[in-house]
């Protein structure tokens, strides 16, 4: 008798079912894709908010989207201390591609702006110790128009692994109905992990989908590393408001979903560029670090201040963005012009941040009870507080029952991290802070 008879004979059909079913659900547990990938939210340089489509390198050589854009952001990634805090994925976003396939079928660059070849991009990258991340279209065509993966999944995976390429941004644009955007966006995540290469995959799936129905956020964490729910990010106070605004509004399912492998994104960093003013900045960078999304910057690292490559670089912000337990956070009150947000942290930790929504007048106060953070939780019987941001101070222990007082600039936010004390080494009762 063969080995599998005897299994069968002592297990049974239905035993034999059970272990099956045991083995799958050990391999990939329900719920998330489990590539071992984005344990974490990733971290980089994406060049779409920043550098568009420019595709004339004769007219502007510095900014058009060229090998020598990327191979120039590696070099400041390392040397201005960028991939050591944590930025690692170069990323390039749509227009790299020549506008058609070659003669085997396969996408390859524009020969003129990318003459070197990807595969050889990538080993520059790698080099460096960073990673490369690259942008296809799961429908016809490319947002901007040029060849999409649409019946070339399986290729176009097998061509991004032998180039090198450690992400893939995959787009929603010219996908007719709902269930080709479904059926591409699986497929091209299975054909992604059929080529044994670690390959980041990041979907547009919800965005489009929602266009036409409800997203299926237990199936799109199935299949993707992180996905895009809400239109595209741009340089200004408005298109933050507006993600801010419409992640509130759905966090409940937003927040359930995300988590180790799986994050919702809400799109690029715009910091270091034109449109927000320092608080605008401050208020983007504490945000998303409450919002576990994906710190993928777009801006033009040679040319940047030093304040706002601080903010980026701000290794406490970081470490809320990147802590372990992976939960997203959310509102917990709006109070007229303010915003309350917290997110639980490993080790019984939260982080806060308030938020203030005014756009008229000076600095206002915002008084808070830390009674009812993390459902009675985060400051009981009692914590040590640290104000992060907009400047790093110790705000000292408070008991369960204190109030914290605290000075919010229009459109900015105060980003403080709470760590529970057991023992109540606390001065008691009410416990107004002023901060500056
Ligand atoms: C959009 C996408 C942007 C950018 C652009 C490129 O659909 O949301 O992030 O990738 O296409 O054409």
């Amino acid at each position: 008798m063969a080995v599998g008879d005897s299994r069968r004979g002592a297990l049974g059909r239905g035993g034999l079912l059970a272990l099956v079913a045991a083995v799958l659900a050990w391999a990939c547990p329900a719920g998330a894709l489990e590539n071992g990938l984005a344990r974490t939210p990733p971290m980089g340089w994406l060049h779409w908010e920043r550098f568009l489509c420019q595709t004339d390198c004769s007219q502007d050589p510095r900014r058009c989207i060229s090998e020598k854009l990327f191979m120039q952001m590696a070099d400041l990634m390392v040397s201005e201390g960028w991939r050591d805090v944590g930025y690692q994925y170069l990323c390039i976003d749509d227009c790299w591609m020549a506008p058609s396939r070659d003669e085997k079928g396969r996408l390859q660059p524009d020969p003129k702006r990318f003459p070197s070849g990807i595969a050889k991009l990538a080993d520059y990258i790698h080099s460096k110790g960073l990673k490369l991340g690259i942008y296809a279209d799961v429908g016809n065509k490319t947002c901007a128009g040029f060849p999409g993966s649409y019946g070339y999944y399986e290729l176009d995976a097998q061509t991004f692994a032998s180039w090198g390429v450690d992400l893939l941004k995959f787009d929603g644009c010219y996908c007719d109905t709902v269930d080709l955007l479904a059926e591409g966006y699986k497929t091209m995540s299975r054909a992604l992990n059929k080529t044994g290469r670690s390959i980041v995959y990041s979907c547009e799936w919800p965005l489009y989908q929602k266009l036409m129905q409800k997203p299926n956020y237990t199936e799109i964490k199935q299949f993707c590393n992180y996905w895009r729910n809400f239109a595209d990010i741009y340089d200004a106070w408005n298109s933050i408001r507006n993600v801010l605004d419409w992640t509130t509004l759905h966090q409940d399912n937003l927040t359930d979903v995300a988590g180790p492998g799986g994050w919702n994104d809400p799109d690029m960093l715009v910091i270091g560029n034109f449109g927000l003013s320092w608080d605008q900045q401050v208020t983007q960078m504490a945000l998303w670090a409450m919002m576990a999304a994906p710190l993928l910057m777009s801006n033009d690292l040679r040319h940047i201040s030093s304040a706002s490559k601080a903010l980026l670089q701000n290794k406490e912000v970081i470490a809320i963005n990147q802590d372990p337990l992976g939960k997203q956070g959310y509102q917990i009150t709006k109070d007229n012009n303010f915003e309350l947000w917290e997110r639980p942290l490993s080790g019984g930790a939260y982080a806060i941040a308030i938020v203030n929504r005014q756009e008229i007048g000076g600095p206002q106060t915002y008084k808070f009870s830390l009674t009812f953070l993390g459902n009675g939780l985060a400051c009981n019987p009692a914590c040590s507080i640290q104000q992060i941001l907009p400047t790093s101070r110790n705000l000292g222990l408070h008991n369960w029952v204190s109030f914290l007082k605290v000075l919010v600039n229009p459109t900015g936010t105060v980003l403080l991290k709470s760590v529970v004390i057991e023992e109540k080494r606390v001065v008691g009762g009410t416990h107004a802070l002023g901060i500056s």
